[in-house]
């Protein structure tokens, strides 16, 4: 098991940060969208994380012809999507799966979509039961529930489908559905959520278009799209484990540069300036989405909060926020948060249970959590497999001193994470 011993660090920091990983949510919609077109596809700074070159693998063995540069990539895809002859590897990535059943749903052939052993244990049936309404025959175990999941691929049902959580990724797999169903299909969700999948196929040429009474209409594809040619920004979602740390070091500051600003993407920093650091936005250009720098300035002590709504849009940050609320003078309250329990992790539980080992006071409640501010004292804090808490964790050794077990999880999204994080503090790994 790999470990990481985090040292305590009194010094404060400044950092310009051009080396945050490559947004995972885009890159890995980048592998499979450019199967969508004819022609070949122009990704630069794809995220070499283990979960998105399993997608890109997976693009490969669907038919495509790969070049790669480091994370520069050509992706040519073939005529038609090929039946592979072997299971596809989602590695630790939900939006793996579940976005390759919807794209692999109105294919011809047989799939079978499998991951580590923390995927296999996530829910599938958000995304198995909609597509086995539009005609999909799929099956796992627990009955389609758990993957490994097969899908024969075939003829579907357009549909009108009012989704009852708010996730990226069921609404990503029904839209790429619904470009080859047989005539228009449907999407609701009550807050909108990350809407890369919108963006970048509408960038690429589909008719996807939001009513005026919220609903999203998708029409087939008549024919393929057009490639992609995209230089994929920094993921906020990385930056944000060193926005933390700048709001919480006396006199630190980091710029997050070339990130994309997306506002489904930023709620984690604007909850973080209502607690009180001093956080700027700079809007510098806009490829499918708006992109530029975030400045995060340390602005004194942090004001304990609550929060309540947009969860969708600051789910992924919950972990990293978790240990700026536990540095606060007062009672911190997240709620509404569910989702949290079918993450990578339980992230109510993983994240709960490392803040008691560094002798922080919290409360579980079913669908989110309460932690009262406090000092870290030194600890030894398990990540459970899951990059974003063994993240958390290590920004806040850098406070007290913890060592983290099981760290490989973070090459999952963030490979140089350390190499970063080394510039503040000293790592024994
Ligand atoms: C993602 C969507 C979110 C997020 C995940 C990435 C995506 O999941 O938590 O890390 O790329 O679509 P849900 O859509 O399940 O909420």
């Amino acid at each position: 098991m790999r470990v990481a011993y985090i040292s305590k660090q009194s010094k404060s920091f400044n950092l310009v940060c051009k080396t945050i990983a490559p947004d995972k949510s885009i890159s890995h919609r980048c592998a499979m969208f450019s199967l969508l077109s004819d022609r070949t596809s122009t990704i630069k700074n794809f995220l070499l994380g283990e979960d998105t070159l399993a997608s890109l693998s997976i693009a490969e063995q669907l038919g495509a012809k790969i070049k790669r540069d480091g994370g520069d990539i050509e992706i040519t895809p073939p005529k038609e999507l090929k039946e592979p002859d072997n299971i596809l590897d989602c590695g630790n990535a939900g939006t793996g799966m579940r976005l390759y059943a919807g794209l692999l749903a109105g294919v011809n052939g047989l799939f079978i979509l499998t991951g580590d052993k923390y995927l296999r244990s996530r829910p599938m049936s958000r995304v198995v039961n909609p597509l086995r309404d539009i005609g999909t025959k799929i099956d796992g175990r627990e009955h389609g529930n758990l993957a490994p999941l097969a899908i024969r691929g075939g003829k579907l049902k357009p549909f009108r489908y009012n989704s009852a959580i708010d996730s990226a990724q069921v609404k990503s797999a029904l839209i790429l559905a619904g470009l080859r169903a047989y005539s228009k299909s449907y999407y609701r969700e009550n807050l909108l959520s990350r809407d890369h999948t919108e963006r970048m196929l509408r960038g690429m040429g589909a008719k996807i278009t939001r009513l005026d009474n919220g609903w999203l209409e998708i029409q087939p594809l008549k024919k393929p799209l057009d490639p992609l040619n995209i230089k994929v920004p920094a993921d906020p979602s990385s930056g944000f484990f060193f926005a933390v740390l700048a709001s919480i070091m006396p006199n630190s500051s980091v710029i997050i540069k070339d990130v994309t600003l997306n506002p489904t993407r930023v709620e984690a920093y604007n909850v973080l300036k209502e607690m009180g650091a001093n956080i700027e936005f700079i809007e510098k250009e806009n490829i499918y989405e708006p992109i530029g720098d975030i400045s995060i300035k340390y602005s004194g002590k942090l004001k304990a909060i609550t929060v309540k709504k947009n969860i969708a849009w600051l789910i992924d940050e919950l972990p990293a926020l978790s240990i700026a609320m536990a540095v606060t003078n007062g009672k911190s309250i997240v709620k509404n948060a569910k989702e949290l329990r079918v993450k990578e992790s339980d992230r109510i539980s993983t994240v709960l249970d490392g803040l008691n080992r560094c002798g922080i006071e919290t409360t579980e409640l079913k669908d989110g959590y309460e932690i009262i501010g406090g000092e870290f004292k030194e600890a030894t804090v398990n990540s459970y497999g899951d990059h974003r808490v063994a993240m958390s964790f290590a920004i806040a050794g850098v406070l007290c001193g913890i060592k983290v077990e099981d760290t490989a999880c973070i090459d999952t999204s963030f490979p140089n994470f350390f190499d970063i994080l080394e510039e503040i503090t000293e790592i024994k790994k």
